[in-house]
Order: C-alpha cells, then sequence, then structure tokens
C-alpha cells in the first residue's frame, strides 16, 4: 500500500516537472526574449595588438612615454593616477632630472598644509609624490563634468572587461547616432554617443578629436588612432608596471622546474641501478 502511494506521489512530481517544462518552453517559442537595446547597439572592442601582449611582450618604453605624454596634455584635465608616484616613470627610461622636472611642472600641484598658519594649501610636486587628483572631491568633480565621476585611470585596463582595446575603442569609437536607436536611448543633454560604452551615452566628450593634437618629439605621426594606441599602452604600464618582470620572473621558474625534473629522473636512475642489475642477476 505504502508502496502504491509512494509510486503514486513520484509520478505525480514527475508529471508537474514535464507539465512546467513544457509551458517554459512554449512560453519561449510563442514569446521569444526581447534583447535590450544596449545590447543591439553595443559594439565589442576592436582588436588592436600592444607591445606587451602574449609571453614574450615587452613594453615600448618609446610608445609609453608617447603615451605618458597623451594622458598629461589630454586626459590629466580630468582622470587622475593616484596609484602611480613621479617617481615611477623612470622605467619608462626617463632619466632621475627629467623625472624632477616633470613632477615640479605638473600643472595641478599636491595638496599640503601650510607649516606656518595650518591651513590646506598646496606645492609643487616633487618625485614621491603620487600624480595629484585634478578635482578636490567627487562632487566637484561631477559638478564640473555634467554629474558624471571621470574614473581614476591607474587601473582602468584591469577594471574593464575590454582591457587596453577596450580603451582604444572607446576613445576611437564616438559615432553618429544611428537613426535607428530608440528615443529612449538617444543621449541627453552633454551625453555622446559610444556604441563601445556600456549604456552607449558617455558623459566624457571625445578627447582625442583630430589628428596632431600632441606634438610628439620622435618621429612618429600623431594620428588620433596612433595617440589612443599610445595612450592605452600606456594605461597597461599604469596597472600593472611588474607585469614584463612577471612574465620573465614565469620563464625563469619553468627553466628551473625543467631542470630539477631532469635531476630527479637522472637521480631515481642512479639511486635505483644497483638494485635493478641484482634483480637481472637473479632471474637469469
Ligand atoms: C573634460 C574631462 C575629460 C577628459 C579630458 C577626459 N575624460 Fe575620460 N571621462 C570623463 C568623464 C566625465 C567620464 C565618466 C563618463 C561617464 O561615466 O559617463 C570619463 C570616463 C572615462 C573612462 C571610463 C569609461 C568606462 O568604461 O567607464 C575612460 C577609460 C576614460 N574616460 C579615458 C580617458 C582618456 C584615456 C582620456 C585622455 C585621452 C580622457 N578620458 C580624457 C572626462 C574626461
Amino acid at each position: 500500500m505504502v508502496r502504491f502511494f509512494g509510486i503514486l506521489i513520484g509520478l505525480f512530481f514527475a508529471g508537474m516537472m514535464v507539465y512546467s517544462f513544457g509551458r517554459g518552453a512554449v512560453e519561449y517559442v510563442s514569446n521569444p526574449p526581447v534583447k535590450a537595446v544596449e545590447y543591439q547597439f553595443h559594439e565589442k572592442p576592436k582588436e588592436v595588438s600592444f607591445a606587451s601582449d602574449g609571453p614574450f611582450g615587452k613594453f615600448d618604453n618609446q610608445q609609453l612615454q608617447r603615451g605618458f605624454q597623451v594622458y598629461k596634455e589630454v586626459c590629466a584635465a580630468c582622470h587622475g593616477l593616484r596609484l602611480v608616484a613621479f617617481r615611477n616613470l623612470s622605467d619608462l627610461g626617463y632619466s632621475e632630472d627629467e623625472v624632477k622636472a616633470i613632477a615640479a611642472n605638473w600643472p595641478i600641484e599636491t595638496p599640503d598644509i601650510d607649516p606656518n598658519t595650518g591651513e590646506a594649501s598646496t606645492r609643487p610636486s616633487i618625485p614621491a609624490d603620487k600624480f595629484p587628483k585634478p578635482f578636490a572631491n567627487n562632487v566637484a568633480a561631477a559638478a564640473a563634468n555634467n554629474n558624471a565621476i571621470p574614473p581614476d585611470l591607474s587601473l582602468i585596463t584591469k577594471a574593464r572587461g575590454g582591457g587596453a582595446p577596450y580603451i582604444y575603442s572607446l576613445l576611437t569609437g564616438y559615432a553618429e547616432v544611428p537613426a535607428k536607436l530608440p528615443e529612449a536611448n538617444r543621449p541627453g543633454s552633454g551625453l555622446h554617443y559610444n556604441p563601445y560604452f556600456a549604456n552607449l551615452n558617455i558623459a566624457m566628450a571625445p578627447p582625442i578629436t583630430a589628428d596632431g593634437q600632441v606634438t610628439y618629439s620622435d618621429e612618429t605621426e600623431a594620428t588620433l588612432s596612433q595617440m589612443a594606441e599610445d595612450v592605452s599602452a600606456f594605461l597597461i604600464w599604469t596597472a600593472e608596471p611588474s607585469l614584463i618582470k612577471q612574465k620573465q620572473t614565469g620563464w625563469a621558474v619553468l627553466a628551473f622546474l625543467l631542470i630539477a625534473t631532469i635531476l630527479a629522473f637522472l637521480s631515481y636512475k642512479s639511486i635505483w641501478a644497483d638494485v635493478k642489475s641484482e634483480k637481472k642477476k637473479k632471474d637469469a
């Protein structure tokens, strides 16, 4: 009897499962999910490669210096680099004196306290200082930027899924609003259409607008795409200055493990050599 009820209950549950699966399937077919507008118009980051990509990648210091120049002349007015100190620039091949000069002449001064009055003040930066923030706080940053806060760029290539190619695409991806874009998704006042940005409408006006916006001191031609690529490469470095060292350490560790494995195998051979020859003699 108990068994009979057990089977009935089991059948009931199995029936319910089949029924609800069937209903779900019918619903899916008759009323398919609508893709969000953002999803339809959004574009994946463009394909760009950087010198630091891949297991043998290396930073191209010349490019990092150009990228730093773009950051300094274009982006630094709105975006900070709170995790990078001026002295870190020596990694890019700047001499100690050059770093000192860059710090001392940085357009935004480092906040400090006046030792005589105790009042908040500012002073020229020294190499040990981090890059000073362009705005005193988020309220001031939002007020100056149509209510959007320009994010700190130190870790931005790590913080966004697409990494450096995303930054490159964002900078070069401003476009005309497509005619088919629904009214609700069109950029409001102070916003700009950019299909690489998550919600398609970004508060940052196109920062790099024309070829030759920056004058490079090397032979490189400062095209829009070149400047975007250089500053993206620079932002890979700010997010992971020890990237190349890590790759090289990885190769050294692999080489060590390979040698250790060979040594272990040879010592295994020599330790068991006697035992094995004994056994062969016995077997013979
Ligand atoms: C006039 C100020 C201004 C300048 C100059 C500027 N930005 Fe921005 N940037 C903004 C603002 C504001 C936002 C926030 C936009 C938003 O959230 O809609 C932003 C956002 C960003 C983002 C984040 C996008 C995301 O996915 O959230 C990146 C990356 C960025 N800017 C890179 C740069 C680079 C690189 C430069 C220099 C070439 C630069 N910006 C120059 C104001 C500026």
